[in-house]
């Protein structure tokens, strides 16, 4: 007969190298007869009883089961529905004689893909398997392209109610329509990237390639080959012509990642390239038009980098055409509960957990903390929380310490004109102050924030004179 494809070829399949099948039957030969036909094509598994049957089902990826509707023990019916029960994916075609017909499509109510009557012949069988593994994958694609879908909705989601935000949200809209390009400055962590991603995917070009190039994370050799590609031959190592970003963003977006860090003669080349609209492969003698829509990005202020002559002044005015700021995540406080739920609810989808939330003391910290690292510091400080608590709260022992002692910094700053010794008791003064202050007094609580034994640091308190407020022991 003719063979049609198998299915391990077909596309979303290819992570497996063969469907497995497992063979449920008492009889012996008919176990074996199922193996000849079968074992070319696939991986073929066998028992002889339903509980048999299921320990293979919980242990491997079984991807259809041929299951005798009448076996010792524990009838057919009975294992197909445990079957279902451990995984719903799994197909199973009954096998059954002319007899029982009525049970089978009973069964089929239960959830089996299929029947097959005995005596069946080669052919029908190998059809009837083949439309079931199909279906089994059709579903496994499916599957798999919903989460993937809901996890670029929900990692491209930008969260946020501050009028900042509600002001930056009107301005993506209106500038995601336009060719125009942007520049976005903001601290680092506070969104850059994640905007000019939105900006590309609300405007005409969503179909098209946004590429993305951070020169400050390349060796300085690279950049312009990089940036603009390069022909065969053009430098040592340059064995084959290479494409640049620009060229791999035509009719798309580029995304030039913190610009303040290209040196001059990179900067002299884009303005020329934003000015003419066609690049010059390194080592070429030829133009090739490019139709890109630039968004640059920096975390420094490049006005003040062109009045301190490290960027060009006409560089500076061809990207700035619509500039957006980021708010710093500490001029939005209200929004960190919102962020947080935002990165719980992901990180309990990525790993499997569900963590509820934090405990009241703990999103107060969170609240009062400055966030230098701004929302990529608040989103690592979850995820770490997500995998390594165990019960449904997050709380302050959790978060890390300096998240505990956000001021330390200044105070160090403070403690430096005091001579090392008095500059050292000093800062350890407060931060177990701050420590105690932050988990009310418990002692014990704070002795293990602090890594010390609880008698340490009562004799602590004690040699400083310090008792808790209200008198408590
Ligand atoms: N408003 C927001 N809502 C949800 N997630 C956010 C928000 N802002 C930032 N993030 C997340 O924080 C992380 C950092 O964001 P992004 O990379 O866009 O920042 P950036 O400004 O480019 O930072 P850097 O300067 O460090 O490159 C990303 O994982 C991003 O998804
Ligand atoms: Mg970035």
């Amino acid at each position: 007969m003719a063979r049609e494809p198998k299915d391990a070829d077909r596309p979303g399949s290819s992570h497996r190298v063969r469907p497995v099948i497992l063979v449920v039957d008492d009889d012996l030969g008919l176990r074996e007869s199922f193996r000849l036909i079968l074992e070319d094509d696939y991986e073929v598994l066998d028992a002889a009883d339903g509980p048999a049957a299921l320990d293979i089902v919980r242990a491997s990826q079984v991807d259809l089961v041929l299951l005798d509707i009448r076996l010792p023990e524990m009838d057919g019916i009975e294992v197909l529905e445990r079957i279902k029960a451990i995984d719903e994916g799994v197909e199973v075609v009954l096998v059954t004689a002319v007899k029982t017909v009525r049970t089978a499509v009973a069964a089929m109510k239960l959830g089996a893909f299929d029947y097959l009557t005995k005596p069946f012949d080669e052919d029908e069988l190998l059809s009837l398997v083949r439309r079931a593994l199909e279906k089994r994958s059709l579903e496994r694609e499916v599957a798999f392209l919903r989460s993937e879908l809901a996890r670029t909705r929900d990692t491209q989601e930008i969260v946020g109610k501050h009028p900042e935000m509600q002001k930056l949200y009107r301005r993506i809209a209106q500038v995601a329509r336009t060719p125009a390009t942007v520049l976005i400055t903001g601290e680092s962590g506070t969104g850059k990237e994640l905007i000019a991603r939105a900006i590309h995917r609300q405007g005409p070009r969503r179909d098209k390639p946004f590429v993305a190039v951070n020169p400050a994370a390349l060796a300085e050799a690279l950049v312009e080959s990089e940036l603009f590609g390069h022909e065969k031959g053009a430098f040592t190592g340059a064995y084959q012509r290479k494409l640049g970003k620009f060229e791999l963003a035509h009719g798309g977006t580029l995304f030039l990642d913190e610009i303040a860090s290209l040196r001059a003669e990179v900067q002299a080349k884009l303005l020329r390239v934003l000015q003419e609209r066609e690049i010059e492969r390194v080592g070429g003698t030829r133009s090739v038009k490019i139709d890109v829509r630039i968004i640059a990005a920096t975390n420094v202020d490049l006005k003040q980098a062109v009045s301190a002559q490290t960027f060009r002044e006409d560089l500076y005015y061809r990207l700035n055409v619509v500039p957006i700021t980021m708010p710093p995540l500490r001029d939005r406080r209200d929004d960190i509960p919102l962020l947080v739920d935002h990165f719980i609810r992901r990180y309990n989808d990525e790993f499997v957990k569900r963590i509820e939330g934090l405990t009241p003391e703990a999103l107060a910290a969170l609240r009062e903390y400055p966030w230098p690292g701004n929302v990529r510091e608040l989103q690592n400080i979850i995820e770490r929380s997500v995998v390594l608590v165990d019960g449904p709260l997050i709380g302050l022992n959790d978060l890390p310490v300096d998240v505990l002692l956000p001021d330390h910094r200044t105070k160090v700053q403070d403690a430096v004109a005091l001579p090392l010794k008095e500059a050292s008791a000093e800062f350890e003064r407060q931060i177990v102050l701050r420590v105690l202050e932050r988990v009310r007094w418990n002692q014990s609580e704070a002795a293990r924030i602090l890594g010390v034994h609880r008698n340490s640091l009562k004799l602590k308190l004690a040699r400083w004179k310090i008792s808790p407020p209200g008198g408590e022991p």
